[in-house]
């Protein structure tokens, strides 16, 4: 059966790094949840709240459990999406903790300017390293009392950070504090996050297949390294006239609300549960049929001398230009065909305006709702323009 069967001949979708599109178990589970669950996650007592306490634990574990991570060490916190996730850490990482403060230059402005914002708050430097062609990050800087934000795969052309590991040991062993990014990593690749003991890593659920939602996944030895300064509704299991109980403190089983302040989605995170299941539930055809429509499409765009691309290597986020065609024009004539691709820097300016000086670039981002026909359709139509 085909999940995506609501997305018609002509509708083209190539804008997936943004968002996906939702197959219809995740669409199916939203509206279950909606028309016989509705309710408050982890404070109700009544028979639905129950049914939706049950999904939410599933959605944490199941986190878990695609990572490969032990619940003893980490655990897992809902937000808005990657860019609240990585500001909430860095406005309260103790700044006792905080000497430096690095990122890469190939960041999307998500963690760019959250480290910009933390180092001109705390007063210390912030390095902007260059990631080499192949996406990995050079090791030669100590990282001691430093935090190190950085993508595990770049929103532009994938380009990934080979080195994730040896990244994390390094930082670990110079006693600095490790954040990934991994908005554009959990969908197509994220067996290479597998056992990743960074100390903290963001996704957005709406970047695989999930509704909009943000993703933390946090060591729990971190927390000592906090100060809690954004606090509301169910975080506190008691409350005084100038002071509180914390639920995290109160009960490691509650570790979790220390960034869930207020009601959070509790229809998105059950649907989210059912991605994390439909994502796991990808057969290696569909992992092929991905990777030949981007063979396919890679192949045809590099073919042709007038178009420049970013990134050496095939990837199912791809960008490029066209020499004398202003990518914004191409992208509305796309449109006009039904092909919906995006156009600009991509929340990259720095990097991609700045450092590589491209003009506006238009992305293709390919995902498992791409079918042999779209890229035949986007063939036929980028000839004719
Ligand atoms: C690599 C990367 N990091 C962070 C973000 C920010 O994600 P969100 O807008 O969901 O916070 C994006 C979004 O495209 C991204 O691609």
């Amino acid at each position: 059966m085909n999940d995506f069967d609501y997305l018609d001949e002509k509708s083209v979708y190539l804008d997936a790094a943004c968002q996906s599109l939702r197959p219809r178990p995740v669409i199916e589970t939203l509206d279950q949840y909606y028309l016989e669950y509705n309710s408050c996650g982890e404070r109700v007592k009544y028979p639905w709240g129950e049914q939706t306490d049950a999904m939410v634990e599933a959605a944490r574990q199941k986190t878990l459990k695609l990572l490969k991570l032990k619940p003893k060490d980490y655990f897992v916190s809902f937000t808005l999406n990657t860019t609240y996730g990585i500001n909430l850490l860095l406005n309260e990482i103790s700044s006792e903790f905080v000497q430096k403060v690095f990122t890469s230059d190939i960041e999307h402005n998500s963690p760019f300017l959250a480290t910009m914002a933390m180092a001109q708050r705390l007063g210390v430097p912030r390095v902007v390293l260059k990631r080499n062609v192949d996406g990995s990050l050079p090791l030669d800087e100590n990282f001691a009392q430093a935090v190190v934000v950085v993508n595990c795969a770049a929103n532009f052309d994938g380009r990934q950070l080979v080195n994730l590991k040896n990244v994390v040991k390094k930082v670990h062993a110079d006693g600095g504090i490790i954040i990934i990014d991994a908005a554009q990593a959990m969908a197509h690749y994220r067996e290479m996050l597998e056992k990743t003991e960074a100390d903290a890593i963001c996704f957005s659920a709406h970047k695989m297949y999930a509704p909009s939602l943000g993703v933390m996944v946090v060591r729990r030895d971190l927390t000592p390294k906090l100060e809690q300064n954004f606090i509301g509704g169910g975080m506190v299991d008691d409350v005084f006239a100038d002071h509180y109980l914390l639920s995290a403190e109160a009960n490691k089983d509650h570790v979790h609300t220390i960034f869930e302040a207020g009601l959070q989605a509790w229809g998105e995170i059950c649907a989210y549960a059912a991605a994390l299941d439909w994502l796991s539930a990808r057969t290696r055809a569909d992992k092929k049929r991905l990777e030949s429509c981007t063979q396919e499409l890679d192949e045809f765009l590099r073919s042709n001398p007038k178009i420049q691309m970013v990134g050496e290597q095939a990837n199912p986020t791809m960008s490029f230009y066209v020499e004398g065609l202003d990518s914004h024009l191409l992208g509305a004539a796309l449109g006009k065909q039904g092909i919906m691709a995006r156009t600009g820097y991509f929340c990259a300016h720095y990097y991609l305006d700045k450092v590589c000086k491209y003009p506006p670039l238009i992305r293709f981002s390919l995902s498992y709702a791409t079918r042999e026909s779209d890229i035949e359709r986007v063939k036929e139509v980028m000839r004719k323009i």
